[in-house]
């Protein structure tokens, strides 16, 4: 099947560009000895975690761990870090039963999820490991201090093991914060064989802070506009994209295309020259500047030759990952030909 039979709007992956990432990025970590652990909430999918894996990565992040019994259940799922606070009996009940399964790390910055970790671990009869996250903007830790007081609860709880620290982002001007840790659970006799950074934009840059043991970075295998703007990922290197049809011209520079915030999500990009919603391959002149849910709208004034109704354009989403949410299947190509159709495994596992 070739990509001009695909109906429209349908999110695309060309695994060109894919590959090319994993190469590039995976290649990075290999050379400064650090663990790329891929973060799939960005894609979701099975076929690209073991795509992933095979490239040498030390396991997978999971944000919620819905996805990670998704993961774990499609043999992706060897050794996942979560790197949330499971808050609640339901899903405590739930990590216990993942624990018992597989090799599961999970992070924590209070008392309380900690204390409801120790239980799950306790009850399930399977140890769980837990990484201290320090507050970088988020979720954390907001001293040494409280990062010392939390390990030493972590170590009194049966069942608990303090397998280090985390933080989210990390560029490398955080690396003082990570080191003022580090250096306290050192003199207060706690590990931290693990030390996990994070998000795509600092991981190039991971190597300026050598402590880091393992990353966690999700966007990096396909790209997205933010990146694109950033200069980290070329157009080919956005590998994934929403093909889309112009269905309506009701001004000479207005184009209307069948893909809202539906199809691409609403995240909006914001800079010096305004905010779109996504960049048009084919038309690098047209500005995506909005979207009702099934509608998106492009401002196609700049454009030397606008779309006629009926064109067919690749648009690159703002973000990834919750676009990749508003699909049911990821449809692989090479080239103009249509290699695989992948469901999103993991779609709307927010639990
Ligand atoms: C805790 C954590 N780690 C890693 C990532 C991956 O970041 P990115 O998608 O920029 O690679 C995210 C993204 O939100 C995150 O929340």
């Amino acid at each position: 099947m070739q990509l001009d039979d695909l109906d429209t709007p349908s999110l695309i992956l060309d695994l060109d560009g894919l590959d090319g990432n994993l190469d590039r990025y995976h290649g990075y970590f290999r050379q400064h000895g650090i663990g790329l652990r891929p973060h799939i909430k960005t894609h979701k999918c099975l076929a690209v975690a073991h795509r992933q894996l095979q490239c040498g990565s030390i396991g997978i992040t999971c944000q919620k761990l819905g996805e990670a019994e998704v993961m774990l259940a499609g043999g992706a799922g060897g050794d996942v870090l979560i790197p949330y606070n499971i808050v609640g009996a339901a899903k405590l009940s739930r990590l216990a039963a993942l624990a018992r399964q597989t090799r599961v790390t999970v992070a924590a910055d209070s008392e309380f999820t900690v204390r409801g970790l120790g239980q799950a671990a306790r009850t399930g009869g399977a140890p769980i490991g837990v990484v201290i996250e320090v507050d970088c903007g988020r979720t954390g830790v907001g001293s040494a201090a409280a990062a010392v007081a939390l390990g030493q609860l972590i170590q009194s709880q049966p069942g608990l093991e303090l397998r280090g620290i985390m933080a989210m982002p990390t560029p490398p001007d955080i690396r003082p914060r990570l080191q003022e840790v580090l250096a306290a659970f050192d003199r207060a006799g706690l590990p931290h064989p693990i030390v996990s950074g994070g998000s795509t934009p600092a991981a190039l840059t991971a190597h300026e802070i050598p402590e880091l043991t393992e990353f966690r970075a999700g966007e990096y295998c396909v790209g997205g506009l933010a990146h694109l703007r950033r200069g980290t990922h070329t157009v080919a290197q956005c590998a994934l994209r929403v093909l889309m049809t112009v269905v309506s011209r009701p001004t000479p520079g207005r184009a209307i295309v069948d893909g809202g915030s539906k199809a691409l999500s609403a995240s909006l990009y914001s800079d010096a020259s305004g905010t779109c919603m996504g960049h048009v391959v084919e038309y690098p002149e047209a500005r995506f500047v909005g979207a009702s849910e099934e509608h998106g709208h492009l401002d196609v004034s700049a454009c030397p030759e606008p779309p006629p109704i009926g064109t067919r354009v690749q648009v690159i989403p703002v973000h990834p990952c919750p676009c990749v949410n508003e699909h049911d299947e990821i449809v692989a190509i090479k080239g103009s030909r249509i290699e695989a159709i992948w469901p999103v495994h993991a779609r709307g596992c927010s639990r």
